[in-house]
């Protein structure tokens, strides 16, 4: 069936119908039983109940064994091909959650050998951005003893092995079917996906135990993890359990913020006058003019300054309901809603840039096997 949008790892386009993305790929939906489980464990995040995090693999089953004793390890990424915004921040922040709820150990895979093969970078590229990019991510406050970051590059000695047994598990026909590689994609590319792999099997590989992993991301990232899953019986290794996100919006409504439109997109490094003006050119859900919204109303549904508050910065569901509510009787105009966004952004970044001048002195020790950037 032809889809007017398209999710995979490496393109993101079109209007996404977040349902139907789910059956393709066949995950299932986080429901209200569901929410209520994870409530025993700590207050569900806001991500959660807005169902911004909205369907997984098997989050049950490691619950399961979660409750008998057997903690699994986080796991997450960042392919380093540019810098920070806040829609990679979204993922990040929820991994940060669940690390603080359950207590456990977290790894951060960074693929410069991926964006290096995809994308018309070198390695010094990747490898700098990498560092940018994981400066943010130690900002958000990971715990330093329980989080290790995955340079590919650097710890590719030790992800190598398990990358190989996975190899040997996947076809040529399988990649293509997958990922839509043909003869003119390179060799290094039909690999890659076996480096990505690896980090969900590495805390099993490296105590001979059967340590299940979790990995919270963006549900573009599905096609990876279903061929992890697909081997890991196998390979004897536990199969990694899903919890997927949909795409941070871009501020000129578009379905995916995105590097390629810096204007809709905000950056960890962004100034307040940057911020401002950003989200005063963004896509609102408002009338052309103040009389007809006044009478009308605008629509919340499509409008990025509301989206951004559901997603990230109003975290008070009452707040956010009196919000969509204020602006669908057309008693609060575009100008006052972006006016507050602004605001609560700066705040936020003022926060998290200086977190980020911190993180320099911190993120060494942060690294896996003690890798030096
Ligand atoms: N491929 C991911 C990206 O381009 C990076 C990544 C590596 C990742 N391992 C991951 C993302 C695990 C989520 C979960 O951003």
């Amino acid at each position: 069936m032809a889809e007017d949008f398209k999710v995979t790892p490496w393109e993101v386009t079109g209007d996404i119908d977040y349902d139907r993305l789910m059956k393709n790929f066949g995950t299932t939906p986080i429901d209200d039983a569901l929410l209520k489980r994870l409530g025993k464990y700590g207050e569900v995040h806001p991500m959660l109940r807005r169902g911004i995090f909205y369907c997984h693999r098997d989050l049950n089953l490691l619950l399961d064994q979660y409750d008998k004793g057997n903690k699994f390890c986080l796991y997450t990424g960042r392919g380093p091909s540019g810098n920070t915004h806040l829609g990679h921040l979204m993922p990040w922040i929820f991994n940060k959650w669940v690390q603080d709820t359950f207590k456990v150990p977290m790894l951060f895979q960074m693929t410069d050998d991926e964006k290096f093969l995809f994308k018309d970078l070198t390695l010094q590229d990747t490898r700098s951005l990498a560092y940018e990019n994981a400066l943010d991510f130690v900002a958000l406050g990971f715990d330093p003893d329980n989080t290790k970051i995955i340079l590919d590059s650097e710890c590719i000695k030790t992800l190598y092995p398990i990358s190989l047994k996975v190899a040997k598990h996947v076809t040529f026909s399988t990649a293509k079917a997958v990922f839509g590689f043909d003869n003119s994609t390179n060799i290094g590319s039909i690999f890659f996906t076996t480096i990505q792999a690896a980090p969900a099997f590495l805390p099993t590989e490296q105590s001979g135990k059967q340590v299940p992993c979790l990995i919270p991301c963006g549900i573009d990232q599905d096609p990876h993890f279903r061929v992890a899953r697909d081997v890991a019986p196998g390979l004897n290794y536990p199969k990694p359990t899903m919890m997927y996100c949909k795409m941070f919006p871009g501020l000129s409504g578009g379905d995916k913020m995105s590097s390629s439109d810096p204007m809709a997109t905000v950056y960890t490094t962004d100034k307040p006058k940057e911020v401002k003006k950003k989200v005063g050119r963004a896509f609102t859900g408002g009338c052309v003019t103040v009389e007809e919204q006044r009478a009308k109303g605008g629509n919340p549904e499509v409008c990025a300054v509301f989206k951004y508050n559901y997603y990230l910065f109003e975290k008070d569901d009452a707040k956010v309901n009196e919000m969509a509510e204020k602006c669908r009787n057309g008693e609060i105009l575009c100008g006052e809603c972006k006016m507050a966004l602004t605001n609560k952004i700066n705040v936020f970044l003022e926060e998290h840039q200086a977190k980020r001048e911190e993180a320099r002195e911190v993120v060494d020790g942060m690294t896996f096997e003690g890798f030096k950037w």
